[in-house]
């Protein structure tokens, strides 16, 4: 199809029966083209500068002027002829083009779609997480510490002296050897000790993370389970500071008709001490009061032990379960839904509680 036709005789332009011949070997070839690129071949051949076509035009200047006219006529139909050829033949090529595109790309509106699972984030993921973007969104930092935590920060730092029986209100896993004292942490608060060990006062931090106690595993208790504890150091904070801010945080969390109270309690890292309960505008059930957490401002001792002064700084902590927390607040019943890692159990949560 790419001929140059090369070597032809280059045809009379008064020669009619010759023009003409070639006009149809044009035409022919423009009919036999069977696609675009083709058909693209054909017209270089026909209709490009080296066609018999062409070159005969050109021989028109040569001709004696009585000749010209009817030459320049004969060449004008004859290139009138071909190009119609070539403008039907491609409104034809591309017609069968679309046609063909638009069967090859149709879309079955009615076919049953591929479901892909997308899966889901745990539960207690994005309750973490949420309750971190609370404290961020008010400048808190997020801090961690090691889930294997010596008894030190666990405990001794936090003022639980060696034969207080507070030790034994937190069931402990202990890690071999014994003379490691090395244990699982049974709280988050030994973070406490660390970030004031490693950062520079005032200091606002959030701590999220998985604790173990050796509580057999029922609807309420499992062995591993996680906790979020917030530190604050600096001047001047009181209780009211910490009220403040666990109202904030408890109104972010169940709404603008959540409220907060503080009951006397004891834990040996805190004094005063409180016990957190909240009340649950949402609860199910009915708007009802619900125990949530434990807080306090920190023991001057918890802070000598991390090397701050308290007759200069003072601070509030606090501390919360995330199994409990997702619990009320989504109305789940029992705690073992949430370990047994049943991908159905977070899809029903969605991306975001
Ligand atoms: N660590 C305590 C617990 O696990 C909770 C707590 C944190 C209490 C911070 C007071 C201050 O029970």
């Amino acid at each position: 199809m790419t001929e140059t036709l090369p070597g032809a005789a280059i045809p009379n332009p008064t020669d009619e029966a010759a023009i003409t011949a070639a006009v149809d070997q044009a035409v022919a070839a423009i009919a036999g083209a069977a696609t675009l690129d083709e058909l693209k071949a054909v017209r270089l051949a026909h209709t490009g500068e080296k066609s018999p076509l062409s070159l005969a035009n050109r021989e028109i200047g040569k001709l004696p002027k009585d000749q010209k006219a009817v030459a320049g006529k004969l060449m004008g139909s004859s290139r009138g002829r071909v190009n119609k050829a070539l403008a039907d033949r491609t409104a034809e090529l591309e017609a069968e083009n679309d046609a063909r595109i638009l069967l090859e790309e149709t879309v079955d509106v009615t076919a049953a779609p591929r479901r892909r699972r997308a899966g889901a984030r745990h539960p207690l993921s994005t309750l973490q997480d949420r309750v971190s973007d609370i404290f961020v969104g008010m400048g808190w930092e997020i801090a961690e510490g090691p889930e294997v935590e010596s008894e030190w920060f666990n405990f001794d730092a936090l003022n639980f002296k060696p034969d207080h029986p507070a030790r034994e209100m937190q069931d402990t896993f202990f890690v071999e050897p014994p003379e490691a004292h090395l244990l699982m942490r049974t709280h988050t608060s030994p973070v406490q000790v660390r970030s004031m060990l490693e950062r520079e006062v005032p200091i606002y931090v959030l701590c999220p993370g998985k604790v173990f106690r050796t509580d057999e595993l029922d609807s309420t208790h499992t062995p591993v389970f996680h906790q979020f504890e917030g530190l604050a150091i600096d001047r001047k904070l009181s209780m009211a500071d910490l009220r403040g801010t666990l109202e904030h945080f408890a109104r972010q969390m169940f709404g603008d008709e959540a409220q907060i109270r503080l009951r006397p309690n004891y834990f040996p890292f805190t004094e005063p001490s409180a016990e957190l309960d909240i009340f649950h505008p949402g609860a199910k059930g009915g708007p009802r009061w619900i125990e949530w957490g434990g807080c306090g401002m920190v023991n001057p001792n918890v802070l000598r032990a991390a090397g701050i002064d308290p007759d200069i700084y003072s601070g509030f902590a606090f501390g919360m379960g995330i199994e409990r927390t997702l619990m009320f607040r989504n109305e789940v019943g029992d705690m073992r839904d949430m370990i047994e890692g049943d991908v159905r159990f977070s899809e029903h949560f969605g991306m975001e509680i």
